[in-house]
């Protein structure tokens, strides 16, 4: 067994429960200020795709979705720096209404990285919707998230469509990341 296999969740951040309350409270947001907006929403993969599944299901106005897979850490918990777009966009966004629906805001990296790609195919608006955003953004120069779920301390979680090398998208909370530190 090694030793990553050992890493398991541990403290509970967000409850299923809340994280309900979070998503119906961003989807009337998003609901009300669209209407008769030609709305797109652009989901990054992997780890965005059980909010966004949830997020539509809370959205009361017409809208698009589509999909791009983008990753910024290759394994573990820390950053290798370099965003990767495997699979981009498919649908046109010039003057539409785009808005990236993102799991969590770490450095800022992977979306500024997207915003400054999507503002060259000139979309009418574009904004972002993060359900976590992780206080260690704070002062550092991240992109402005105008739908926010909950900031979060800086620990590395998983759950809810968001995994550790892969393992844990499948759980109904989100929890912290437990590093037994004896390994
Ligand atoms: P950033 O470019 O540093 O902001 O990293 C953003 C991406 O890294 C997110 O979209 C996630 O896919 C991943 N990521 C960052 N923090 C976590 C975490 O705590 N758990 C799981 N994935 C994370
Ligand atoms: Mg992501």
């Amino acid at each position: 067994m090694s030793k990553e296999e050992l890493y398991e969740p541990g403290e509970v951040l967000l409850s299923a429960g809340e994280i309900a309350e979070i998503v119906a409270r961003l989807g009337q947001k998003v609901s009300a200020d669209y209407a008769s907006r030609d709305l797109i929403l652009v989901n990054l993969l992997k780890g965005g795709v059980v909010f966004l599944a949830d997020l539509i299901r809370q959205i009361t106005i017409p809208h698009q979705i589509g999909f791009m897979s983008v990753s910024s850490y290759d394994q573990g918990t820390s950053s290798s720096g370099a965003v990767r777009i495997a699979d981009d966009l498919d649908a046109d966004i010039t003057g539409r209404d785009v808005l990236i629906v993102e799991d969590v805001l770490d450095s800022g990296r992977t979306l500024t990285y997207i915003l400054n790609m999507l503002e060259m195919r000139s979309p009418r608006t574009l904004e972002v919707c993060s359900l976590l955003k992780k206080q260690s953004t704070r002062d550092s120069a991240v992109p402005a998230v105008k739908y926010l779920g909950k900031e979060i301390p800086d620990v590395f979680v998983v759950g809810y469509g968001l995994d550790y090398n892969e393992r844990f998208r499948n759980l109904r909370h989100i929890a912290k990341l437990v590093i037994p530190s004896e390994l």
